[in-house]
C-alpha cells in the first residue's frame, strides 16, 4: 500500500484503497506481485518498490494496476513486473494481456515497448484533475492475439 500510495497521482484518482484491494484478492481469481529495489521478490522485512495487480479470466489475464515508486523508476522494475506477469499468465493458462490506460499515461512506453499494441478505446473513460474527461486505451498483448 506505501508504493500505491506514493506511484499513482492522486490528481486522476487511480491508487486503490487497501479495502479495495482486499475486496479484490479475496475473490480468488486476483493476484499481485511485488518487487524490491533488487529486481527480485522482497525477502522478509525488506521493502517493496514496485507492484502489480492482475485478474484471471478465461484464457486472458487483465492487468489492473502497475506501480513503482518514483524513486525506483527507470531501473527496469517495471519491465520486470510485465515478465513476471507475463510468465504467472502463461502458468495460469492465459495466452494473452489486456490493459486499460488513461491516455496520456508515460506508461505506454513501456507498455509498447514490452510489446503491448492498442486494440480499442473508451472515449471519456477517466474524469481529469480539471474537470474534463480523458480517453481510455486498452491495450493487448501479444500483438496478433
Ligand atoms: C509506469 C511505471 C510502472 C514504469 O515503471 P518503471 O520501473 O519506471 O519502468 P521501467 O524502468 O521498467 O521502464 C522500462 C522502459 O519503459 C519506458 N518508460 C518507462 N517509464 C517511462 C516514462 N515515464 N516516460 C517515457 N518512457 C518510459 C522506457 O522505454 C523505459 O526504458 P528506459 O528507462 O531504458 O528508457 C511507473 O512510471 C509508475 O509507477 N507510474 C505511475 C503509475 C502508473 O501510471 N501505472 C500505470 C497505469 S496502471
Amino acid at each position: 500500500m506505501a508504493v500505491m500510495d506514493a506511484a499513482f497521482d492522486p490528481a486522476y484518482g487511480e491508487a486503490w484503497t487497501r479495502r479495495q484491494v482486499e475486496d479484490a484478492l479475496l475473490v480468488g481469481n486476483t493476484q499481485y506481485r511485488l518487487i524490491a529495489a533488487t529486481g527480485q521478490p522482497p525477502l522478509d522485512h525488506e521493502a517493496a518498490a514496485g507492484f502489480f495487480l492482475s485478474r484471471t479470466g478465461f484464457e486472458e489475464e487483465e492487468l489492473l494496476l502497475l506501480g513503482v515508486a518514483p524513486q525506483y523508476r527507470r531501473l527496469g522494475l517495471g519491465r520486470r513486473l510485465l515478465d513476471w506477469l507475463a510468465k504467472d499468465a502463461r502458468e495460469r493458462g492465459a495466452d494473452r494481456l489486456l490493459l486499460e490506460m488513461r491516455q496520456g499515461n508515460p506508461a505506454e512506453n513501456l507498455y509498447r515497448a514490452f510489446g503491448f499494441t492498442p486494440i480499442g478505446l473508451r472515449p471519456s473513460y477517466y474524469r481529469a484533475p480539471s474537470g474534463g474527461r480523458i480517453d481510455a486505451i486498452t491495450f493487448a498483448w501479444p500483438a496478433n492475439s
